[in-house]
C-alpha cells in the first residue's frame, strides 16, 4: 500500500527525444474485476496480463479473505478458484484496500448481499473519500453500513441476509457505483436495474456477459438502462487483460511534448468509454495514430503511436466526454500547458473526489511552475504557454495520488527547469514500472 512507507521524491529533467516501445501494464479496472468476478464464479479463472500494482494486489488479498483461492503463477498470470455467487465467507480480519477506491467500492458491492459482516479501511487518501455513494444503494438491497462521519472509511458493512433486488438511478457519473450495484445484484433474487444518465466505463457489464450472467443494456431517453438477472451461476473464464489506456496516457503525452519523440505504445484497450483523452489530444493537433486496430477479448485494442507535436492548440473539451477520460485530466492539463491558447475543461466535479482533489493538486503545481490556471467547483482552464515556454522549476505535492505524481514528472520532461514531485511512491498503485519504462524511452527522471 502506498503512503505507508518512506516518501520517494523524484525530479524530472528536460529529456532528449523519447523513442521506442512502451509496454505499459494491464488495465487496472479490468484487473480488479477479473479477480472479483473470478472469486464469484464456480471453477478456476485464469488471468493473464493482470496489473500487479498495489491497488490490484490489495483486491487479490481481499478475495482470499472472502474465501477464494488466489494464486500467482508467473508475472501477470494469476489463478482464482471462486466460491460462486453468494459463497463469500466472512473475513477474519479488517480488509485494507490501500489507496483503491475501485477496490473498496466494488468489494463492498460484491459482499453486501451475503449474510456476512466485513470492515474496510484504506490509506490516508482512501479514508477521506466518500463512500455514501455506494452504501446508499447497498442499503436498498438490505445491507447496513456504519462508518466514520461523512460516510468515510473505516466502515463496516453488514450484508443483507435476505436481499431484495433494486432499481437505482446512479446520481453521479460513476462506474464504481454502477458496478457496486450490479455486483450486489448478483446475489439478489429477480432483476436489478441500474440506470446511468451518462455512459461510464462498461467493463463490469461486458465481463458479466463473459462470465455467463444474463445482463442487457438499453439506450433510452432516461439514459442507459442495465438489467441484471440475479443469482446466476457464473462460470470461470480465461481472461487476457488489455493494457491500460490510462497508463498509456503518460508515455503518449510525454512523447507529444518532448521534441523529436516517436513512441509506440502497443496493445492498448480502446473501449469507447475509456478513450476520450486520445480524441481530445487529436483535436488539439497531436500527432497520434492508431495502428493495427483489432478486437481482443471483447474489447477494441490498437497500437498507439505518438510523435512530438510542436503546434498543439488549446480546445474546449466537450463536457459529455468527461466520463470517458476522467482519470486523464491531470496529464491533459500538462499537455495543455505546452499548447497555445486555453484548454477549457467543464463538467468535471468528480475530479475533486478522486485519490486527491485533482483540480486543486494540478492547479497548485502548474501555477508554481509558471502556468496560469483558473478553476471553479466543476471546471478549470489552463492557459497554455506554448512549446518551449513552460518554466517549471517547482516542487509539487502528489497528495498520495499516482496520477498527480506521474503528470508532474511528464511536465518536467520538457520544461525549462526541472520539476520535482515530493513523493512518487503512489505510482506503484497503478504503474509500478513507470520509472524504468520512462527511462528506457529516454526520460531523465532521478530519485532525489
Ligand atoms: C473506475 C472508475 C472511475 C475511475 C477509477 C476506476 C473503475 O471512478 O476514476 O480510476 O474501475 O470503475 P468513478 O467510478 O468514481 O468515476
Amino acid at each position: 500500500m502506498s503512503g505507508h512507507g518512506t516518501p520517494i521524491p523524484m525530479t524530472s529533467h528536460r529529456s532528449g527525444p523519447l523513442s521506442g516501445v512502451a509496454d505499459v501494464p494491464g488495465d487496472k479496472s479490468i484487473s480488479h474485476r477479473s479477480l472479483i468476478l473470478g472469486a464469484l464464479s464456480v471453477g478456476e479463472t485464469v488471468i493473464t496480463g493482470l496489473l500487479e500494482g498495489e491497488d490490484v494486489l490489495d483486491t487479490a488479498k481481499a478475495m482470499r479473505a472472502f474465501g477464494a483461492e488466489v494464486t500467482r503463477d508467473a508475472a501477470g498470470v494469476w489463478h482464482v478458484h471462486g466460491v460462486g455467487v453468494g459463497g463469500f465467507a466472512e473475513p477474519g480480519h479488517v480488509i485494507d484496500c490501500g489507496n483503491s477506491g475501485t477496490g473498496v467500492r466494488l468489494i463492498m458491492g460484491a459482499m453486501a448481499t451475503s449474510p456476512i459482516t466485513a470492515t474496510f479501511t484504506g490509506d490516508a487518501s482512501l479514508n477521506k473519500r466518500p463512500m455514501a455513494r455506494v452504501t446508499d444503494p447497498l442499503a436498498l438491497f438490505g445491507a447496513q453500513a456504519v462508518g466514520r462521519s461523512g460516510g468515510r472509511l473505516p466502515m463496516t458493512i453488514v450484508g443483507a441476509a435476505e436481499p431484495v433486488p433494486v432499481r437505482y438511478v446512479v446520481p453521479v457519473p460513476s462506474a464504481q457505483v454502477k458496478s457496486a450495484v450490479l455486483l450486489a445484484g448478483l446475489n439478489a433474487p429477480g432483476q436489478t436495474v441500474v440506470i446511468e444518465r451518462e455512459a461510464t466505463r462498461d467493463h463490469t457489464e461486458r465481463m458479466l456477459v463473459g462470465f455467463g450472467a444474463e445482463i442487457t443494456t438499453e439506450e433510452t431517453d432516461e439514459g442507459r438502462v442495465i438489467t441484471l438477472t440475479g443469482q446466476p451461476e457464473l462460470r470461470a473464464q480465461t481472461i487476457v487483460v488489455p493494457r491500460d489506456p490510462s497508463s498509456a496516457a503518460f508515455p503518449v503525452c510525454a512523447a507529444l511534448i518532448v521534441p523529436g519523440s516517436d513512441v509506440l505504445v502497443p496493445n492498448i484497450g480502446l473501449n469507447p468509454t475509456r478513450a476520450g483523452l486520445f480524441a481530445t489530444l487529436r483535436e488539439m493537433g497531436a500527432d497520434l495514430s492508431y495502428e493495427n486496430l483489432r478486437e481482443e477479448g471483447g474489447e477494441p485494442v490498437a497500437d498507439l503511436r505518438a510523435r512530438f507535436s510542436p503546434d498543439l492548440k488549446g480546445i474546449e473539451v466537450p463536457p459529455e466526454r468527461a466520463a470517458s477520460m476522467i482519470d486523464e485530466y491531470p496529464v491533459l492539463s500538462v499537455v495543455a500547458a505546452y499548447a497555445t491558447g486555453e484548454t477549457v475543461m467543464r463538467g468535471v466535479k468528480e475530479l475533486r473526489v478522486k485519490e486527491s482533489d485533482r483540480i486543486e493538486a494540478m492547479a497548485a503545481g502548474l501555477r508554481a511552475g509558471g502556468v496560469e490556471v483558473e478553476d471553479g467547483p466543476d471546471w478549470w482552464i489552463v492557459r497554455g504557454r506554448g512549446h518551449g515556454h513552460v518554466p517549471g522549476g517547482q516542487t509539487c505535492a502528489s497528495h498520495l495520488d499516482h496520477r498527480i505524481a506521474m503528470s508532474f514528472l511528464v511536465m518536467g520532461m520538457a520544461s525549462t527547469a526541472p520539476v520535482q514531485v515530493d513523493d512518487a511512491s503512489p505510482i506503484a498503485t497503478s504503474f509500478p514500472i513507470f520509472e524504468s519504462l520512462m527511462a528506457q524511452l529516454g526520460a531523465d527522471i532521478r530519485r532525489d
